[in-house]
């Protein structure tokens, strides 16, 4: 069998949840779409069911996988319904609906519905992806709440740089919030994971009302570029692993792989291992990409290829064939794997496919 494997540690997940419920001192929905960040969301759900107050998807399809499980715990559609027909499935499976523009308020204003909704309802405080334009955002809450559609209006926005720990946008959009909502004393919701972990003096603790929504921290990896004490205290759920499956000795000026990206400068000998861009590994990843090679320190050289991609063992003597491989986990952090190949972690999760994911924990 192919050895390439993601293991997903389950009790690494519980506890990222709890440090997030401990941090930010408020409900949390954990936010599962995309599969879980490629952790896989029935799973991820079930580990978390009992603990968290609720999760997040991006669409019914995410929220029904979870529904038609079992899971009975609030489910919150991120982007809402893409098409009006998708209110009474909403309505019946007591989804809870994000409200981002004037065509979804137009659409629960026309469509009979047997039971009221549970709305959070969007403001545009700076991102300019989606929601209600600050003008407009009262108006659009009055209109909503006239239409008699909805049981519960719940405020939200999100941040576009509260990953940037300098970035004086985190404070503006607050500011854009609290404008727009003023008088309103329902429940709200802002934070993602970098503002959960790096704006603690934004935000008062326990403050009544307020709903977390963390995403990438739930799965062990800091969104920042640079170290951070809270981000820090993550531990990771996915290691993803194979192992050393051919070995070869080159002397010196050999080239290795496709395109001879990598010329050997010295004699080189070279661990070829079972994981390549098929299973999600970055294909941009450049020569010297970290990863542990049986829990030592190394470095990819090479392209990679589909299937396969190639490490350098030169300082590894012990290393060979069936060695362990850990592309990403406790070792090497996915968020340095990610920087080193441009890209962050939440894509080097999502890309994850093809290899068998187990779950432990
Ligand atoms: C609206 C919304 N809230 C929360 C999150 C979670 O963000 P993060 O993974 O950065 O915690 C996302 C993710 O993209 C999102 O789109």
């Amino acid at each position: 069998m192919r050895p390439a494997r993601a293991l997903i540690d389950l009790a690494a997940l519980r506890h990222n949840y709890r440090l997030a419920r401990e941090l930010g001192g408020a409900r949390a929905l954990a936010v599962v779409k995309a599969d879980a960040y490629g952790h896989g969301a029935l799973r991820c759900a079930q580990a978390l069911e009992g603990e968290a107050d609720g999760f997040a998807v991006a669409c019914i399809e995410e929220a029904l996988e979870l529904r038609e499980a079992g899971i009975r715990a609030p489910i919150l559609l991120l982007e809402g319904f893409f098409e009006a027909d998708e209110l009474e499935p909403i309505q019946r499976h007591d989804l809870w609906c994000v409200v981002h523009s004037p065509w979804q308020l137009e659409a629960i204003e026309r469509t009979p519905l047997a039971r009221s909704l549970t709305c959070w309802l969007k403001l545009d405080s700076g991102m300019h992806r989606v929601g209600f334009a600050p003008a407009d955002y009262r108006a659009a809450h009055a209109r909503l709440a006239a239409s008699g559609k909805a049981a519960k209006i719940v405020a939200m926005s999100h941040f576009a740089r509260a990953d940037e720990l300098d970035s004086p946008r985190v404070a503006e959009q607050l500011a854009q919030f609290a404008a727009a909502t003023e008088g309103f004393d329902g429940e709200f919701s802002l934070r993602n994971s970098p503002a959960l972990l790096g704006w603690p003096q934004l935000f008062r603790r326990g403050q009544e009302g307020e709903w977390l929504r963390p995403g990438i921290m739930l799965y062990g990896a800091t969104p920042f570029e640079h170290y951070q004490a809270q981000a820090a205290r993550l531990q990771p759920v996915m290691t993803l692993e194979s192992k050393i499956i051919s070995v070869r000795e080159l002397p010196a000026g050999e080239p290795v792989g496709y395109g001879a990206r990598f010329v050997s400068p010295r004699p080189t000998r070279v661990g070829v291992v079972a994981m390549g861009y098929a299973d999600g590994y970055p294909r941009h990843a450049p020569d010297g990409t970290p990863l542990a090679v049986d829990g030592q320190p190394a470095r990819l050289i090479g392209r990679v290829s589909m299937d396969m991609l190639t490490v350098d063992l030169t300082e590894l003597p012990r290393a060979g064939l069936g060695s362990r491989v850990e592309l990403w986990g406790a070792q090497v952090p996915a968020s340095a794997v990610a920087a080193a190949a441009g890209t962050i972690a939440y894509q080097l999760f999502c890309n994850v496919r093809r290899v068998a994911r187990v779950w432990h924990g």
